[in-house]
């Protein structure tokens, strides 16, 4: 009787390790799903020139790509009340009360009080992949902000 029950305790324990196992690495392969998933998919790294901003309508960013090769995913939406910013003359202007911001988004003229917001970027199997669900508010530019692929 001593035996079956020893017996019977170390299936059930190997049973329990093995479940527990299946479902953390079903969890594990569903979370990874989800985030390559949300992440919007801009294009191959040596399609981007250097000095050039690149609109994403769809994904709400404009891909600006630097002199030194870094690169910003910078928020469509002007920090004062959310319009659309445009592209201008190395910088980005607002059309609806006349902000205006520098390449790294930073504000040149008011009434915009905060930079423009930033997106992160990933960079996978060659391509440039940028998490839009995840803006990143800043008071300015750092060049840490810069992703260099
Ligand atoms: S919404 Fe852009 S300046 Fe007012």
């Amino acid at each position: 009787m001593k035996r079956r029950n020893f017996f019977k305790k170390i299936i059930l324990g190997i049973v329990g390790i093995e479940t527990g196992y299946l479902v953390f690495d079903s969890f594990k392969k569903k979370k990874k799903k989800a985030v390559s998933k949300d992440l919007f998919e801009a294009g191959r790294i040596d399609s981007f020139e250097k000095n050039r901003i690149y609109p994403f309508n769809s994904g709400k960013f404009y891909l600006s790509v630097f002199e030194n090769g870094g690169m910003l995913a910078i928020s469509i939406k002007c920090t004062h009340l959310g319009c659309i910013v445009q592209p201008d003359n190395n910088g980005f202007l607002c059309p609806c009360h006349a902000s205006a911001f520098d390449k790294h988004g930073e504000v040149v003229s008011p009434p915009a009080m905060r930079a423009l917001d930033i997106f992160p970027i990933v960079v996978s199997d060659g391509k440039i992949l940028v998490d839009t669900n995840s803006p990143i508010k800043r008071k300015g530019f750092k060049k840490s902000q810069l992703t260099f692929v």
